[in-house]
Order: C-alpha cells, then sequence, then structure tokens
C-alpha cells in the first residue's frame, strides 16, 4: 500500500470497520495493537493511529488506557427496561425454600448451560496468584493457619478491608469489622442481631433470593417496597411504610442490586440514611457487588453517610476475588457485639487460611489492577448478552440496563410463566432463574434473571434457543 496515499487512515479505518461489521471483530473485544496493525498493513504507526482515532471520532472503538483498543458496543435501538415494581402494601412470610433449593441443584449440573446461579466468570478470578498465596501459606506458616480465629476475624485481614472501604467513602478503623462466611452469613447475623420471629423487615422489590431465605429462616415478613431498575428503592414509599407498619430493620443492596444492577444514586443514599435515623430503623447495606461497576467511579456506600451506628454494612470477596474461600465481613455499627456473638454462635469463626489468603492478595496482588480488568470484562459480556436479548427474544421483551454487577433481569411478554420457562429450558439443556424467587408475594411470574458473567458460542446458542421458547410460550 502506498504509503503517501492522502487517504491512507480512512482505507484502514474503512477496512476495520468492515471487519468490526461482518463480526470479525465483535463488541467488547480488543482489535490489534497500533504496533500489531502498522506491521500488519504496512503502514506507519502515525498512520494507523489517525485511522483508530477516526473509528474512535465515529464510536465504533474505544481507547482504554494501558490496554489498547476495544471495538464498542453498537448504539442500536435497545429494548425497554422493565419499569419500578409495584408490590402490594402488605408484609408478607416467605415460602420459597423449595423452589430455591431446585434451582440451586440444577446449578450444580455441569452438563447444563449456566445461566441461572449469579456465579463470577472463573476466567476472570485471580486463580493462579490465589494458589500461589495460598500454597506459599500453607508452607510457610507453620501452625498459625490451624488455629481459630475467632469473632472479629483476622487483624491484618481488617486492615485491609478498612484500607479498602475508604474508596467507597467508608471511615471505618479495623475494629469495626467482623469477619464472616461469605457476604450471606454476614447479612444472617445482622437480620438475626435485629429482628426477632413475625418482624417485619423493609426489603427492595425484586430482592436476592438468598437473603429472602435467610427471612424465611428467622421467621421475618418482608415488606416489598417499590424499587426503581436504575435508581434502588422508593424513598417515598419506603417512608409511607414506614409511618404504617412497625418496620424493624430495612434490607437494601445499595450498589448493583441482583438482579436488578441498580445503583442507589449517593445523594439518594445519604437521603436513606437520615430518613431510618430519623426512625432509629437499622438499615443493613448488602454491597457484594460494588466494586464492579461500570462507570467511572466506586459508587459511595450509605455507611459513608451513617453517623448514628445504624447502618449494618455488609460484603463479601465472592463475586471479585474467589467464591469458594468464602469470606466476607460486616460492619454493623452499633450492633457490633451482638454480631461478633452471633458469628460465634453459629459456627466459631471463619477459617483462618483463606482469611490469611484474602489478606495477603490484598495487600500484594494487585487487587485494583484486577478489578479494572474484570470490571471491562463484565461491562462487555453484559451488553452482549442483552444485545443478544434483543436479537432472539420477541420484541415485547424488556431488559434493563445494569450499572454494574453480572446480571441481566429480563421481563418476558405477559403470557410467559417463568416456572414453565424454567422446566422447558432445563429439558433443553439450559438453567435460568425464574422471577418467582426474588419475591414472596410472586411479583415476578414472567421475569427471568440471566447470569451475564461469560460470553461464548454455547451461551449465545443457548440464547437463540430460549429466545424460540419464550416466543413459542407468548404465542
Ligand atoms: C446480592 C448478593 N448478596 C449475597 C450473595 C452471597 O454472597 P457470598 O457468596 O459472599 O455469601 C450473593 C451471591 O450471589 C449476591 O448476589
Amino acid at each position: 500500500m502506498a504509503e503517501n496515499s492522502p487517504f491512507l487512515y480512512e482505507q484502514i479505518a474503512g477496512n476495520i470497520a468492515g471487519l468490526i461489521a461482518r463480526g470479525t471483530y465483535r463488541t467488547g473485544e480488543r482489535i490489534p495493537s497500533v504496533r500489531q496493525m502498522s506491521k500488519q498493513q504496512d503502514v506507519s504507526i502515525s498512520t494507523v493511529l489517525q485511522a483508530y482515532l477516526l473509528l474512535e471520532s465515529r464510536g465504533l472503538i474505544e481507547a482504554r488506557p494501558q490496554s489498547g483498543y476495544y471495538v464498542r458496543a453498537p448504539e442500536v435501538d435497545q429494548l425497554p427496561e422493565p419499569g419500578i415494581s409495584s408490590p402490594g402494601p402488605d408484609p408478607s412470610r416467605v415460602s420459597l425454600h423449595e423452589l430455591t433449593m431446585m434451582v440451586i441443584r440444577d446449578t450444580l449440573n455441569p452438563n447444563l448451560v449456566q445461566l441461572g446461579a449469579a456465579m463470577p466468570n472463573l476466567e476472570l478470578l485471580p486463580t493462579d496468584r490465589l494458589n500461589r498465596i495460598v500454597a506459599r501459606l500453607a508452607r510457610n506458616s507453620g501452625a498459625e493457619a490451624h488455629q481459630y480465629q475467632l469473632p472479629p476475624g483476622l487483624p491484618e485481614l481488617r486492615v485491609q478491608i478498612a484500607r479498602r472501604a475508604v474508596h467507597a467513602g467508608g471511615q471505618l478503623s479495623p475494629n469495626d469489622i467482623v469477619i464472616t462466611s461469605g457476604g450471606i452469613e454476614a447479612i444472617d447475623l445482622c437480620l438475626h442481631a435485629v429482628c426477632k420471629p413475625g418482624d417485619i423487615v423493609a426489603i427492595e422489590s425484586p430482592m436476592y433470593f438468598g437473603t429472602l431465605q435467610s427471612l424465611e429462616v428467622h421467621g421475618l415478613r418482608a415488606l416489598e417496597i417499590p424499587t426503581h431498575q436504575r435508581d434502588g428503592i422508593s424513598l417515598e414509599a419506603l417512608q409511607f411504610a414506614i409511618e404504617h407498619n412497625p418496620i424493624k430493620a430495612v434490607l437494601v443492596i445499595s450498589n448493583f442490586n441482583n438482579p436488578l444492577g441498580s445503583c442507589i444514586p449517593d445523594e439518594k443514599k445519604k437521603e436513606l440514611v437520615e430518613l431510618l435515623a430519623r426512625h432509629d430503623i437499622p438499615l443493613i447495606e448488602n454491597d457484594v457487588s460494588g466494586e464492579i461497576y461500570f462507570g467511572d467511579k466506586r459508587p459511595s456506600v450509605a455507611k459513608a453517610y451513617d453517623t448514628k451506628g445504624l447502618v449494618m454494612l455488609c460484603s463479601s470477596f465472592s463475586k471479585d476475588i474467589s467464591p469458594a474461600l468464602r469470606v466476607g465481613w460486616t460492619a454493623p455499627g452499633r450492633y457490633r457485639s451482638e454480631i461478633e456473638w452471633l458469628k460465634f454462635t453459629s459456627s466459631a469463626a471463619t477459617a483462618t487460611l483463606p482469611q490469611m489468603a484474602i489478606a495477603e492478595f490484598l495487600e500484594t496482588g494487585g487487587y485494583d489492577h484486577h478489578l479494572r480488568h474484570i470490571r471491562r470484562e463484565y461491562a462487555s459480556n453484559v451488553a452482549r448478552l442483552s444485545q443478544a436479548v434483543m436479537r432472539y427474544f420477541p420484541p415485547e421483551t424488556r431488559v434493563t440496563r445494569p450499572a454494574g454487577g453480572f446480571v441481566l433481569w429480563v421481563q418476558l411478554p405477559g403470557a410467559v410463566d417463568s416456572l414453565e420457562l424454567y422446566k422447558k429450558a432445563l429439558e433443553n439443556g439450559i438453567t435460568l432463574t425464574p422471577g418467582y424467587l426474588f419475591s414472596p408475594t410472586n411479583q415476578f411470574s414472567n421475569f427471568i434473571r440471566l447470569n451475564a458473567a461469560a460470553w461464548t458460542y454455547p451461551i449465545e446458542r443457548a440464547l437463540e434457543r430460549l429466545g424460540g421458547m419464550v416466543a413459542e410460550m407468548a404465542g
């Protein structure tokens, strides 16, 4: 190719645009580096740079610092979003354990395409580094790794967590933190600490089914509060509910509700904390996916605005480091001594070696670099799955636009029952999570949750088949 052609960079840009249009380079994928492209096309680096700038200005690719150029999601029409939820005004008991455990059992089947459980993508976990850390700790720590780390848990880990919390606006000291076995235990202990059987807990609607299981086990009544698909719990509805019910605790997934992907804006978090402070009601805040944000900066936690010790912040390392190490934590404010007692009573301590491994990873493992990588990958996989839903599902389908995390919440045409779809999908080798699991009052019978953590050819084919089933059931 003649290097002195005045339009050479445009030709190169045109070739790459063609490759993107034909799907050779797909949304979220990295295109060859400037150097590679310069070699491939036998042109200068500056010509390639001009071509990439042109593609960037046309919105086809984007530069990501220290990583390269990536294909952007096309600005096609998106499916509409589901609207704000509208549950009934009365509290209700939860009775979902049979359905929940049926879905959980199917999650264990390796022969199914797993779109059901919100498992992180194994390829995006820092497993090699973690395994090296665990091996070294096991070799060098002698008996130390075999001693109980009684509540509140390993001091070095609590120091690391307190340092990390600063990024989310939390001013925590290591003494504010109690280590738990995963986020699920943290939330369960918090509910146990502030409620007794029969009490009413206000929750976002829809709500992650693991938490509904805690309500069920403790005999608590759920009061579902209308929740916006982007901004989370409605404060007006919550205030009304507080004025008409003896609410003992409020439970929100402040950053990236599972299944909505909603994020309560920082200013609204502050208002939420102030509202509850006026009524002296504890807020149990679930932030397990808070680090997996798609925007420019880490959203804050409601805990950052807590002046009365009423916010019980809960999180874990299950979504971004390793779900299997089962390391979570809570900063339960004024309820710390109850939580320590309950933790001791339920399991004495969280296993020591995993605590040591997470502490060392946080201190030395390049956590920020790892997070930057997985945020990009999850954002891209969520976009691709969402596009596939648009491609293969009936046009009346609605889908959320998550601000973080890696699940999609899909509203199917009204005639489609998500449990029937679940059974049909299972016969076809696919799992999903039926909407029934996310509400004690069947608010979401025609919704499903899809895990968007990974994007592969079999997943795309599974979505195509699923879309066909939905279309057939929708008539
Ligand atoms: C919102 C939410 N909370 C808690 C959990 C459980 O966290 P862990 O595995 O740390 O117990 C999950 C896991 O799917 C979740 O999505």
